[in-house]
């Protein structure tokens, strides 16, 4: 980058840091944002994470994980969270919590999150990062916990009969996640925009509150994954619950199986058309992100040969761009030994950073007796 091309980077991410987090706002910015990741990586302290439920799917696969071992590969530092108390934010009891932390940690390992690199972590063995929540609560306000929209969401879509005070306040707890290492960039999907944005809320006021001379917490970006959504099989929202989901886990025949499934329509003619032919677009599209292809050329290549034809090419893509990635998940799967190693390393880790930050927040606000 020449040096006006760099001093107009730079002004446009000042300018669009004032600017509160609209969507439009935060492509604009995602695209500057990359721009300075690419310059300078060492710049950037990445935080993500997700909630053990369950093994992780395609949907997830293009939409962030890809993304997250792009940016450590570039020399990102990157912490992972395993949101172990997030879920039960809408359930009682987090059925076999063991098992799917365990499948989180070796989906991580398989597409090629490194731990060396990479600390990967759970809420629940960090002490310091929880404590954090309670001076984050005291700086909001219930109206605003209750007018977040993916909260709000979240909770019509609920099957508990009452909602508990974890769901309300999650997206501070968020806040303590991201904060606790002074994370300055959140690679995330479109409805986490309102819990970074909370983020940020919370980093600003702690500052002006207890520490105006030399701010304690940076002021988080989100990075806006440009990532199309992947339908399921059933043609909806691609998602576990809903068993229309590849999972990285799949193996070749159940993914063959999986897609013969998928719902298509009648006509031969195989054509990219996301808003008229949303399920044979979601396989095209499929295709294409496994062949580093466009849809529309895997569409020309099957023309009218039908849904049949195109299914088979899905399923040749799917299971040939997977096949690394599961051989790297077999090879561990056996060794839950490792598995716990590399959490017990990860949560030493995060402890440590944890400590620090929290030493430094309680000393901000004279509580460090
Ligand atoms: N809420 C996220 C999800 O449901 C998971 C998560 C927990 C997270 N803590 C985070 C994501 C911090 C980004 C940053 O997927």
């Amino acid at each position: 980058m020449n040096t006006t091309a760099q001093t107009v980077a730079l002004k446009d991410l000042a300018s669009a840091s004032a600017d509160p987090l609209g969507m439009p706002a935060a492509q604009d910015r995602s695209a500057v944002l990359e721009e300075l990741i690419l310059k300078d990586p060492g710049n950037f302290r990445v935080l993500t994470g997700d909630r053990p439920t369950g093994r992780l799917h395609l949907g997830h696969y293009f939409g962030t994980l890809h993304n997250r071992v792009r940016l450590q590969n570039l020399g990102v530092e990157m912490y992972v969270i395993i949101a172990d108390y997030q879920v039960l934010t809408d359930r009682h009891v987090a059925d076999n919590l063991t098992g799917h932390v365990e499948e989180l940690v070796l989906d991580y390992l398989a597409i090629g999150v490194d731990p060396a690199r990479s600390t990967i972590f759970t809420h629940s063995a960090v002490p310091a990062l929880n404590q954090l929540l309670l001076p984050f609560l005291s700086l909001v306000s219930v109206a605003e916990l209750e007018r977040n929209p993916t909260v709000k969401d979240e909770i019509a879509h609920s099957r508990q009969s009452t909602v508990s005070g974890l769901m309300f306040t999650y997206p501070a707890h968020q806040a303590a996640d991201i904060l606790f290492c002074k994370a300055n960039l959140v690679p995330v999907g479109k409805d986490q925009l309102p819990h970074l944005e909370l983020t940020r809320t919370i980093a600003r006021r702690f500052n002006d509150r207890y520490s105006a001379s030399s701010a304690v917490f940076p002021r988080p970006d989100a990075l806006l994954s440009n990532a199309p959504l992947l339908l399921g099989t059933d043609g909806g929202k691609m998602s576990k619950s809903r068993g229309n989901a590849i999972t990285l886990a799949a193996d070749a025949d159940e993914t063959a199986r999986l897609i013969k499934g998928a719902r298509t329509d009648s006509e031969r003619h195989i054509a990219y058309d996301p808003v008229g032919r949303p399920e044979v677009s979601s396989l095209l599209l499929l295709a294409a992100l496994c062949q580093n292809r466009t849809p529309e050329q895997v569409a020309s290549d099957i023309g009218s040969a039908g849904a049949a034809a195109l299914k088979k090419t899905v399923t040749e893509a799917v299971n040939e761009y997977l096949a690394p990635i599961r051989a790297r998940r077999n090879q561990y799967a056996d060794d839950r030994a490792y598995l716990r190693e590399i959490l017990r390393e990860g949560n030493e880790r995060a402890n440590a950073v944890a400590d620090r930050t929290l030493a430094e927040v309680r000393a901000a606000m004279n509580s460090h007796y």
